[in-house]
């Protein structure tokens, strides 16, 4: 009997240490706790329906009768006590956890604001609006043309039949054998002259795409300017003083032009421009390579079969075409020794314009 007793006492007690040890384990892992989720763990592992604390009152059958009482409050006290600190710190961990983000989200309205980066013209844009004015000011209408083109319209009608050596003169991009990227912006001149009545006198800015390795120099995708007059009368003098004029405009008041002869299928007699050099005046400097002058563009007097090609009497009717290179004139004007910069959009280089 007293064994008995003995026995039943010494397992209350181990309960009751056992209680006590649990209930110290939890207050500890729930004071130790730094999230939500390690004080839902805590919770789970004391508190749960397979937690440690409810494995006691579960077990109370291996407590003597007369004991039960005793461990079972015993238990209900320790769950109290964990629970109120599961409250007690879940409130804390929240306030905690609004305290760093009022921190982190704060907005110091002290601090300096930063601009908005503006955008800026590309140059060749810039170029392309300065000629815009300069021809619509001298009375040239602006017209556009596709860009995928018939080889008629880009060879043909232009004078330079199939077996012309002129169309090697170009690395051309072929869709089909009829239909191409133009390799300039002269197929306008023909689009137009089909359907316009003289007095014509357009002029037109664009792409133009030839299937060239890029180099410094070339680029497989381009912007050529193109000017036709068609009238009658129209005379090589005519030509010149337009484009002198032109040249002042683009260039400054005291640039000379100077016409060389040249070869175009679509045009007789043909010629190329040259500037008097906009940066040294014609002394001789690097952008002229010392010449004093500047090669711009290509023109001549509309050959009377393109006429013919468009169904405009040449005996009644001629005129005058020019076409230059919009990149060009861009890099001369702003220095530019490399073309594909217009097309990298390296914005950090374009900033420099
Ligand atoms: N189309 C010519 C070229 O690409 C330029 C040009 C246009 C020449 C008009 C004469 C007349 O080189």
């Amino acid at each position: 009997m007293l064994v008995e007793i003995h026995k039943e006492r010494r397992i209350g007690g181990n309960v009751k240490e056992k209680i006590m040890q649990l209930e110290e384990g939890a207050l500890r892992a729930v004071h130790a706790a730094e999230s939500l989720a390690d004080i839902e763990q805590v919770r789970l592992q004391y508190m749960g329906k397979k937690g440690e604390l409810t494995a006691v009152l579960r077990n109370m059958k291996d407590v003597a009768p007369e004991e039960r009482p005793m461990i079972g409050s015993l238990v209900n006290e320790a769950k109290q006590k964990v629970e109120d600190a599961i409250a007690e710190f879940t409130q804390k961990l929240k306030q905690l956890d609004i305290e760093k983000r009022l921190e982190s989200e704060s907005i110091d309205i002290t601090m300096p604001a930063t601009m908005p980066k503006r955008g800026r013209i590309h140059p060749l844009s810039r170029t392309y609006r300065r000629i815009v004015e300069i021809f619509t000011g001298m009375g040239f209408t602006l017209k556009d043309g596709p860009h995928i083109d018939t080889v008629f319209h880009n060879f043909d009608a232009l004078n330079s039949p199939a077996d012309h050596p002129a169309r090697a003169m170009t690395d051309t991009f072929y869709i089909t054998e009829d239909v191409l990227l133009r390799t300039h912006t002269s197929p306008v001149q023909i689009r137009v002259a089909k359907n316009q009545k003289p007095p014509i006198r357009v002029f037109s800015v664009g792409r133009a795409y030839r299937n060239d390795t890029p180099d410094p120099t070339h680029s497989p995708v381009f912007y050529q300017v193109e000017g036709l007059v068609i009238d009658k009368n129209v005379r090589l003098t005519d030509l010149k003083g337009t484009l002198e004029q032109f040249s002042k405009m683009m260039f400054g008041e005291s640039t000379e032009i100077k016409l060389r002869p040249h070869y175009f299928p679509f045009t007789e007699p043909s010629g190329e421009v040259d500037v008097s050099c906009f940066k040294c005046g014609g002394s001789g400097c690097r952008v002229c390579k010392g010449s004093g002058w500047i090669e711009i563009l290509g023109c001549g007097m509309v050959h009377p079969n393109v006429l013919k090609n468009c169904g405009i009497d040449p005996n009644e009717y001629s005129g005058f075409a020019f076409g230059m290179g919009l990149d060009r004139i861009n890099m001369l004007k702003y220095g530019i020794d490399d073309i594909r910069v217009l097309y990298e959009n390296d914005k950090r280089v374009l900033d420099e314009f």
